[in-house]
């Protein structure tokens, strides 16, 4: 069985470098008294902090992961950066699809296909970000809503990276606004998306990917949203800000 995914997704923040240290300095120390048990962490700063955070986190039991990717490995695009750069910089891992690009930047399924597959043939562990809008909740259509993102968004996915791929399930109304949903909710859409995986790249496929939920996760709820609800690991936002309570998630989850 894989080890369960805590990743922390520090989305636009650390605003400066004071900042950013002393986030630095605390997760260290933070760090230095936790065991840490079949649980591989993950932090996706800002692309500006990536060399920093690899420098003092380097010895230290972590991943580092980007928050976006581009689908070229380089060239005339203005902004982007590329997961052959993203690696020689030390990062394994990349979020694809976040709500919050498809929301506000225009994403589309497409655009998160070709990030996705890019991001594996060059070896890189895809987070692929899938959820439901509060009122296609309402409606009922938030499982079809899911499949439909899948089927897209893996589109052009090679079928042998499948290894390297983790789903994360993030309700679009619990992002950022401390309410999540029921147990049995996310056990269920968990449960759904290893069906749809299997669906797309044959029968079984679904066992060999890892299933996140992400969504206002804290120390308290993590044993609800992640562990009874038989998920493989969490997506932290506004948690992972705050050093002391990441690593409170992460204890709770090795306590398992
Ligand atoms: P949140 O963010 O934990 O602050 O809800 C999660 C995310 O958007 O990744």
């Amino acid at each position: 069985m894989k080890n369960r995914l805590v990743v922390g997704n520090l989305k636009m923040h650390l605003l400066t470098i004071r900042e950013r240290d002393r986030y630095l300095q605390s997760m260290r120390e933070n760090l230095r008294n936790t065991v840490i048990r079949d649980v591989d962490i993950v932090l996706c700063p800002p692309a500006l902090h990536i060399e920093a955070f690899f420098s003092v986190l380097e010895k230290q039991p972590i991943f580092l992961g980007a928050q976006n990717i581009f689908w070229e490995r380089k060239g005339a695009y203005t902004g982007e950066i590329s997961p052959a750069m993203m690696s020689s910089f030390g990062v394994r891992f990349c979020l694809v699809g976040h709500s919050e690009r498809r929301n506000l930047l225009g994403e589309t399924d497409n655009m998160i296909a070709k990030k996705a597959a890019h991001a594996c043939e060059e070896n890189m562990e895809v987070m692929l970000c899938v959820g439901e809008h509060p009122e296609e909740r309402d409606r009922g259509i938030a499982e079809d809503r899911v499949r439909k993102q899948l089927r897209k968004s893996l589109a052009i996915f090679p079928k042998g990276k499948i290894s390297h791929l983790s789903i994360v399930y993030e309700p679009i109304w619990s992002i950022g606004t401390g309410t999540t949903p029921e147990t049995h909710e996310i056990a269920r859409m968990g449960e759904i998306i290893r069906v749809a995986v299997g669906d797309i790249f044959g029968s079984g496929a679904g066992s060999y990917i890892r299933v996140l939920y992400g969504g206002s996760v804290t120390s308290q709820n993590i044993r609800r949203v992640c562990l009874e609800a038989d998920m493989d690991g969490v997506l932290v936002g506004g948690s992972s800000l705050k050093p002391d309570e990441f690593i409170r998630v992460i204890k709770n989850i090795c306590e398992d």
